[in-house]
């Protein structure tokens, strides 16, 4: 079955390039009207061009609809404004992929203050304005697709990244309780990890990884998780035609009996603790505390 994206209304931020770019680009080719945000800035997140006017005239060049939106996703005012002026426009929003970023990366012994936070700022509380700004169109519509971007630097780590990765798994973390608050009113939100040879990662590729991680082995993966049979709650990893999912997972663990709630009983028991067999995926942080009461009751 083809998926089509006809008469959604989509928004791609820092979609100037890279990955947003492709996703903008396929969005549009399969018939979403889509606003291509991008600031314009250097990777580090300073200076400012017209790269979402590029991307519009290319989609447009291909006989699609877009508009092009210059704020950064930083200004909560100015995602607002965007919005309106798509709604006004196109009527509605229905998916919002938030993808805009930035890299300021060092060791964590040698980042300015400054540096973390800019980077939290773009990534995290950017992604949370750009959610907000749409939130309630999309609660009214009983209709959205929201798709957070995180990475394995967020997931798993990565030396020289802790304000990245700091923000990047604070992504899945909003990522779950929207997914829980949306449900009622049909939002599905999910989060991507992806691995793509683009600006960002130019210096870590090799040329030949470069070409087989171009960012057009995202897009599918992308497409699917704001598409109309999307799932919610998930986490996707893409990369290179390479597709998986990432789980936060909790041991079954052990009950301790009061003589042994010391850390020394902690030592004893660790490896039932973090032993994996039996673990679950929890839903909702609710579930911790129900697998608990299991646990008191015998079960
Ligand atoms: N390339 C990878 O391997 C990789 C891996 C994991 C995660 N990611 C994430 O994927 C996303 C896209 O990255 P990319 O690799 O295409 O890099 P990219 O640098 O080509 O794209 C990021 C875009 O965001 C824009 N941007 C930055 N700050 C902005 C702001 N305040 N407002 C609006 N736009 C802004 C930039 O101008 C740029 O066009 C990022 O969130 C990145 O962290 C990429």
């Amino acid at each position: 079955m083809t998926i089509s994206f006809k008469d959604r209304v989509a928004i791609v931020t820092g979609a100037g390039g890279g990955l947003g770019r492709a996703y903008a680009l396929e969005l549009a080719r399969r018939g979403a009207k889509v606003v291509v945000n991008d600031l314009g800035g250097a990777r580090d997140g300073t200076g400012h061009s017209d790269a979402a006017l590029k991307v519009v005239a290319e989609i447009e060049a291909a006989g699609g609809e877009a508009m092009s939106n210059g704020g950064s996703v930083t200004e909560y005012e100015q995602m607002v404004e965007m919005v309106a002026k798509a709604k006004e426009r196109w009527g509605g929003v229905h998916i919002l992929i938030n993808n805009a970023g930035v890299l300021r990366d060092k060791s964590f012994a040698k980042m300015e203050p400054a540096d973390f936070r800019f980077v939290v700022d773009v990534h995290l509380n950017g992604s949370a304005n750009c959610t907000k700004a749409v939130w309630d169109t999309m609660r009214e519509q009983a209709y959205g697709r929201i798709l957070m971007t995180a990475s394995s630097t967020g997931l798993y780590g990565n030396f020289g990244q802790a304000n990245y990765g700091a923000a990047k798994l604070g992504l899945a973390g909003l990522t779950k309780t929207l997914n829980l608050e949306g449900a009622k009113y049909n939002v599905r939100v999910n989060t991507i990890a992806p691995v793509a040879g683009t600006r960002m990662t130019e210096d870590l590729f090799p040329p030949e990884a470069f070409k087989a991680f171009a960012p057009e082995n995202v897009v599918p993966a992308a497409l699917y998780l704001v598409s109309e049979d999307a799932p919610s709650n998930m986490i996707i990893g893409a990369g290179a035609g390479a597709f998986h999912a990432a789980y936060v997972t909790m041991t079954p663990g052990v009950l301790l009996p009061e003589s042994e709630r010391t850390p020394e009983g902690i030592a004893a028991h660790w490896a039932e603790i973090t032993d994996r067999s039996g673990e679950i995926v929890p839903q909702s942080g609710g579930e911790q505390s129900m697998a608990i009461l299991k646990l008191l009751q015998g079960g």
